[in-house]
């Protein structure tokens, strides 16, 4: 047979495959796996991945430097092996569909691609400067703070010698040609990096405020600030991004607490009086007034990644998958509790509430987070 005909079906049959077999048949032959790069890029159901905890005390060999994930609908564990053990001691930041975020403790970041293994080390931060001029020395401290100089060198004074943690970050990335696009905030700054860039910029709002949240979508990065107010950036415009708008919430409303976007672009507000009980808003654009959603329609909100997604192929219409709360994140020594662990689907129509404490329970090593995710699987 023509072998472009047998590679035209290897892709169609491909294209039909579940995600696990999918991956199974990319093992196949060099045939089956340069197929698989030729098929349609697609999205599954959320997927959960368990990061491991760090044991003091435990001998080398038995250093297990392996993530866990799990699948909810065929209610299926798979474990990720080989990441090395700093892994360990390695947090992640934030994620993007199957890229991960990762901080290690020597101050390194790298995406890592949970699927394939794949990692994209990020430029060091002596490379630091603000788009006012300014250098910035980081030094980390033992547990995930950082002791931050600042040097003005107009006038080689050194401003600022103080400890920081990191706060909120946001990872994009464009999974066809690896373009991708890095922000964390620090102290009332946020430091960005894109591809092809050579290192970290560093800037600041107008407002002079910390960053609670943050979202980017379409070049535009939407910060949530601590008086509750959002302000937003372009950085499709040249060198430095550019403040474009900012969004002050009525003074009836409300405690925000994390930010997301929607299918459709519309930013959305989340904020939470209860443990697994979420309040969500959209913003009116016309009178600039915040407003309660009763439904996502038929869209579920991933918080761990801040996007919803649509609700097929299993994605649980109008619900909420979220895990345990962000505060604890950045707190190196902080491990799930094995009977309590804070990884749940909420349903918004009834608030009924979804627990997945098995996970945890039925484990032998302690996991320190927990994320949400959408697989993402082919190539083009
Ligand atoms: C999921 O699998 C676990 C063990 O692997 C089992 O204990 C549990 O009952 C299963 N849950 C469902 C809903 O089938
Ligand atoms: C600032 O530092 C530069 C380079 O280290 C040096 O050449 C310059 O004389 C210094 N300026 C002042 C005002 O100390
Ligand atoms: C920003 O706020 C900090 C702390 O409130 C203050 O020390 C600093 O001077 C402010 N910077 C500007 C440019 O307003
Ligand atoms: C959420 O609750 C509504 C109302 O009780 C119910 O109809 C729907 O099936 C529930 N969704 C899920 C995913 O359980």
């Amino acid at each position: 047979m023509d072998p472009m005909l047998i590679l035209d079906l290897v892709i169609m049959v491909m294209e039909r495959l579940s995600f696990v077999d999918f991956y199974r048949a990319r093992c196949v032959s060099s045939v089956w796996y340069s197929a698989s790069k030729s098929c349609r890029m697609r999205q599954a159901n959320p997927w959960l991945v368990l990061f491991p905890a760090d044991v003091l005390h435990l001998p080398l060999e038995s250093i297990d430097d392996s993530c866990k994930l799990f699948d909810p609908i065929d209610n299926k564990s798979y474990t990720v092996r080989d990441l090395g053990s700093d892994i360990l001691r390695t947090s992640c930041l934030a994620s993007y569909n199957s890229w991960f975020l990762m901080l290690d403790r020597k101050t390194r970041f790298y995406l890592l691609n949970m699927l394939t293994r794949e990692r994209i080390h990020l430029p060091s931060l002596d490379s630091m400067e603000s788009t006012e001029g300014k250098k910035f020395k980081f030094k980390r401290n033992f547990d995930s703070s950082f002791t931050v100089t600042t040097f003005h060198y107009k006038d080689n004074v050194t401003l600022l010698s103080t400890c920081y943690g990191i706060g909120a970050a946001v990872l994009w990335v464009d999974e066809r040609n690896k373009d991708y696009f890095v922000v964390w905030a620090f102290d009332r700054s946020l430091a960005y990096h894109k591809k092809g860039d050579d290192g970290w910029r560093v800037f600041r709002s107008s407002t002079n405020q910390s960053c609670v949240d943050m979202v980017f979508i379409e070049s535009k990065l939407y910060v949530l600030i601590e008086d509750g107010s959002i302000t937003s950036f372009d950085f499709s415009c040249g060198d430095s991004p550019m403040e474009f708008a900012s969004f002050t919430p009525s003074p009836e409303c409300c405690d925000f607490e994390h930010l997301a976007v929607t299918l459709s672009g519309q930013v959305l507000a989340i904020s939470s009086e209860e443990r697994h009980s979420y309040d969500i808003y959209k913003m009116d654009p016309k009178s600039s007034k915040w407003s309660i959603i009763k439904s996502l329609g038929d869209e579920a909100l991933l918080l761990d990644q801040r996007i919803t997604v649509p609700a097929k192929d299993g994605v649980l219409k109008n619900c909420l998958y979220c895990s345990y709360n962000d505060q604890f994140r950045r707190d190196d020594d902080y491990n799930l509790r094995e009977d309590d662990n804070g990884i749940c689907v909420v349903n918004q129509t009834n608030n009924e509430v979804q627990l997945f404490n098995h996970l945890t329970a039925s484990s032998p090593l302690p996991f320190k987070d927990a994320r949400w995710f959408i697989p993402t699987f082919g190539g083009k």
